[in-house]
């Protein structure tokens, strides 16, 4: 079995925006910056820090800007930001992100609450976005959501979820991170899922962004690791949710992903003690109880 999984992983935080996104109470800049540093410092170096979507649709990325010129950036850290269209491209670019995402969905109803558009309205709108994003030279991924499952329609077809993925790389997105943006997968659905989208798509262009509301996120990884995908989103200790999928809880945690990886002997570049830290600190920051699992683990040994 271990000769079909990738030699290393690279993760992708998403919890300084993913994670948070969905937070009702006000969390200061310093927090936030905080919370990415502590990240960086784990030896994460891929982190998705805000999102200049708009502030009447989701408040709490409302001082992505802020974020972004107070932080202490490290080098050769990719500090991305999601990005809903041309303005929100015009703002990232004005922050000196390092790259930004632009996303839709594999799911007409999704789509239109997420983004108040159609599928392909919000694919015109990453073309155009693109369009800047190559004259900036700003490399671009593209998330599509809902790809096993909608809260608005139910059960996804992969062959839908295929035709959105090759869209976007058409466009020239570098990657593709396939969301369960409700966490409804179950190894059998990811494994279908991600058949169909291979046709289309190749492994080095995807990633898993898999949330974990259903508990079966880590089994849904290394299903996916097994088919050769070997980009996996998370969030530090299970943060967050989508505002538009009622219910979802966060994504899987990155202290989870690291443990599963150590177990497989994949090389990821994360230190767990550190990372445990800065999960430890946005959850009591936040008053939460932390939702990684190894993370409690950890802790209730020391
Ligand atoms: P809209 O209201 O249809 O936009 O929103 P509009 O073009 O009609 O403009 C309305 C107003 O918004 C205008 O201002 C624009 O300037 C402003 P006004 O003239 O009324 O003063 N506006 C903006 N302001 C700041 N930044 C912008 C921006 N764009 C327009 N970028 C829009 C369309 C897409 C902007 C809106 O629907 C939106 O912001 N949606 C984002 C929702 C969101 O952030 N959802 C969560 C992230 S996705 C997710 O979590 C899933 C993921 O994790 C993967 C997974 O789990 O599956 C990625
Ligand atoms: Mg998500």
């Amino acid at each position: 079995m271990k000769n079909l999984l990738p030699q290393s992983v690279r993760i992708v935080e998403v919890g300084p925006r993913d994670g948070l996104q969905n937070e009702a109470q006000p969390i200061s800049v310093e927090v936030k910056v905080k919370l990415v540093e502590l990240l960086a410092e784990a030896g994460l170096g891929c982190i998705e820090t805000g999102s200049f979507v708009n502030p009447k649709w989701v408040p709490q990325m409302a001082g992505s800007e802020e974020v972004f010129s107070s932080l202490r950036r490290v080098a050769g850290v990719t500090y991305s930001a999601l990005t809903p269209n041309l303005k929100g491209f015009e703002r990232a670019l004005e922050s000196a992100v390092s790259e930004v995402a632009v996303f839709t969905a594999a799911s007409e109803s999704f789509t239109r609450k997420n983004t108040n558009c159609s599928i392909d309205e919000s694919l015109s709108r990453a073309s155009e976005l693109m369009t800047a994003a190559r004259a900036n030279n700003v490399p671009v991924r593209g998330y599509v959501s809902c790809v096993v499952g909608c809260p608005y329609e139910g059960v996804i077809a992969p062959a839908k979820v295929a035709e959105v993925a090759s869209k976007l790389v058409d466009l020239g997105c570098y990657e593709i991170s396939l969301g369960d943006t409700i966490g409804v997968g179950t190894p059998a659905s990811t494994e279908a899922m991600l058949s169909t989208v291979l046709q289309a798509v190749p492994a080095d262009k995807l990633a898993v962004h898999l949330h974990d509301t259903y508990g079966q996120a880590l089994a849904n990884i290394y299903a996916a690791l097994q088919m050769g995908v070997a980009v996996v989103d998370s969030s530090v200790a299970g943060l967050g949710g989508c505002p538009y999928a009622k219910g979802a809880s966060g994504n899987v945690a990155t202290e989870d992903v690291v443990y599963l990886l150590n177990g497989l002997g994949i090389a990821h570049g994360v230190e767990l003690g550190k990372l445990v830290q800065a999960g430890q600190f946005i959850c009591d920051s936040l008053g939460r109880e932390n939702g990684s699992k190894v993370a409690i683990a950890l802790q209730n040994k020391a």
